[in-house]
């Protein structure tokens, strides 16, 4: 088999869920000329599932993930094909066929190719695939203990009437991947992006947090994909840690003075950034505020907060 063939080994024995059925991964293919494969009108999600108390496992905020799908898709007008009850049992079943314990989920939904591939089409197949496998922390294990360092990419972020920002579509991470390899080609970890009008918008993958002076601020919603661990970091850092959280514009500058800067995502949960723009974050470490909330977090995902149960889709 040459390299081009060659499948990425966490893949390669896993079943996938695609248009109800249950494929291996080599069966599970996607025809050449789907419009979505062109064109990049699809939309996905990124869910956990972590090793739970009792010794199962339980998704971390799976209705609001699905919901987010069905969003995503009504922004695209992409009707899909199975009820939101479906959508779930295909998760949960999918995590149990293939043995797994904790995992990374990747639910997709896209166009094939039965209408053609001119720009506008009517009546076109709508395809849904879930796939899973193991992914640790996303940023490295070290990142989530001493925090990482990021750069504020050239590329800005599309603007709110370019692309749909509230909708997690497949194409507009064109702009995510953009970012990401040019930091990372320069010796950063992970990307930050400003809107257009140059306020901190959010980084390739995840949203971003500061605290300074005792208060904690993430940009508004109107400029950021609405991250489900951003809502539930807010919920936590409010109700448990006791913090005044303000959702408003941030300059690029009030990065560089703020006593701590982290980020929240599902595949990097929450990362202490300790570095940005080659400028030092407070003294230059994970703050303790990230720390705490991580802890915090990582409590609740792996079901041993009792107040967060509801939080959890148990397997
Ligand atoms: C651009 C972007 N912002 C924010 C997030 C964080 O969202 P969530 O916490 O729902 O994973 C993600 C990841 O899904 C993302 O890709």
């Amino acid at each position: 088999m040459g390299n081009m063939t060659k499948r990425n080994e966490l893949f390669a024995r896993s079943k996938v869920w695609m248009d109800g059925k249950f494929l291996d991964y080599k069966d599970a293919n996607i025809p050449v000329n789907s419009h979505s494969l062109h064109y990049g009108l699809g939309a996905f999600e990124g869910i956990r599932c972590y090793r739970a108390d009792s010794g199962g496992s339980a998704v971390f905020r799976l209705d609001e993930h699905i919901d987010r799908l069905y969003n995503s898709c009504h922004i695209l007008q992409i009707h899909i094909p199975y009820t939101k009850k479906e959508m779930i049992n295909a998760v949960k079943e999918l995590i149990k066929v293939n043995g797994f314990k904790e995992c990374y989920i990747r639910p997709i939904v896209f166009i094939g190719d039965r209408s053609g591939l001119g720009i506008f089409i009517k009546d076109y197949d709508v395809r849904v695939a879930v796939s899973v496998w193991k992914w640790g922390a996303y940023l490295g294990k070290e990142a989530l203990k001493t925090g990482i360092k990021a750069k504020v990419s050239s590329y800005a972020r599309f603007h709110v009437n370019t692309f749909m920002g509230m909708s997690k579509s497949t194409g507009q991470y064109i702009n995510s991947v953009l970012a990401k390899k040019e930091v990372v080609n320069a010796g950063y970890d992970e990307a930050i992006m400003l809107d257009t009008s140059g306020f901190v918008c959010e980084a390739s993958g995840e949203n971003v947090f500061i605290y300074s002076g005792g208060i904690v601020k993430t940009p508004p919603l109107s400029s950021v994909l609405p991250g489900i661990t951003r809502d539930s970091v807010i919920k936590i850092l409010v109700d448990d840690m006791g913090f005044q959280v303000k959702e408003e514009r941030i300059t690029r500058d009030e990065l560089y003075i703020a006593d701590e800067l982290f980020l929240t995502g599902t595949a990097a949960e929450v990362t202490p950034v300790r570095e940005i723009d080659d400028r030092k974050i407070g003294i230059g470490k994970a703050g303790k505020v990230a720390l705490e909330l991580q802890d915090k977090f990582f409590k609740i995902v792996k079901g041993e907060n009792k107040k967060y149960k509801k939080w959890l889709t148990y397997v």
